[in-house]
């Protein structure tokens, strides 16, 4: 069965003085793993500032482990800062840097190579929702980003960018459809193996819509942007996740 993920994403937001709300995160009582993934520059303090308790994550990395790539972040640089997960491919990167699929497929497996999980971002944006083709597009980035086998620890996070940081949630039937049939993907892809890989979802994720979300069939957690980035509004969707 796959695991319950309560992650959040800071995004390019948080300084140093902000690792006070990251402690605060970790002291909270917990059921469910808790991943934060706060800008770069913090990884190495917020791994220090949470120990154990919660996981640490980075929010991009580049294909090559090393080389003449100024400005770029490696997998394992990000391993070494004792970071375990990435997200990869999530919509502002394929909007703001023209992401591909096959560049993010090109991280995904640098990501694992260096013994990182790779928090794999998929979804559709509002014209694609209109036509009624989400499922194919899901369908064509889940491929194209995928190994043939998992040869580590995978995250899927479906995030519908028209849910991203508008306040507009997908509704219920909506998340429905789409992680069944991500589920169902991971199934035909890794056989028996895909039920273990965790299912998120993103998009406008707050303490008040926590609950519904969690109770919909093959949603293992949220990956949180907004309300991630304070103690006091992200720990009641830790607490709702591990109530679920
Ligand atoms: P949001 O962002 O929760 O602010 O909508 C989610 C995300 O982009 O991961």
């Amino acid at each position: 069965m796959a695991g319950k993920i309560a992650a959040g994403n800071w995004k390019m937001n948080g300084l140093q003085a902000d690792l006070g709300e990251l402690a605060t995160i970790a002291a909270a009582p917990t059921n469910c793993q808790v991943l934060i993934c706060p800008p770069a520059h913090l990884l190495l303090p917020a791994v220090a500032a949470t120990g154990p308790r919660i996981a640490i994550g980075a929010q991009d990395c580049h294909t090559a482990p090393d080389g003449a790539h100024t400005g770029d972040l490696s997998a394992p640089m990000i391993a070494d800062t004792g970071a375990s997960h990435v997200i990869i491919g999530h919509s502002e990167r394929r909007t703001d840097h023209k992401e591909t699929d096959a560049l993010i497929a090109a991280k995904l497996a640098a990501a694992q190579s260096a013994g990182l999980t790779p928090i794999l971002c998929l979804g559709e944006t509002l014209e694609i929702r209109k036509a009624g083709q989400e499922i194919d597009v899901v369908t064509t980035q889940f491929d194209a980003a995928l190994p043939a086998e998992i040869t580590d620890k995978l995250v899927i996070a479906y995030e519908p960018v028209w849910a991203i940081g508008t306040g507009v949630v997908a509704t219920k039937d909506e998340i429905a459809a789409v992680h069944q049939h991500l589920r169902q993907l991971c199934l035909n892809r890794f056989g028996a193996a895909g039920a273990d890989i965790s299912l998120l979802y993103g998009g406008s994720v707050k303490a008040s819509n926590a609950a519904q979300i969690f109770a919909i069939p093959d949603v293992d957690g949220a990956l949180v942007g907004g309300a991630s980035l304070k103690a006091q509004d992200f720990i009641p969707i830790v607490q709702a996740l591990g109530a679920s």
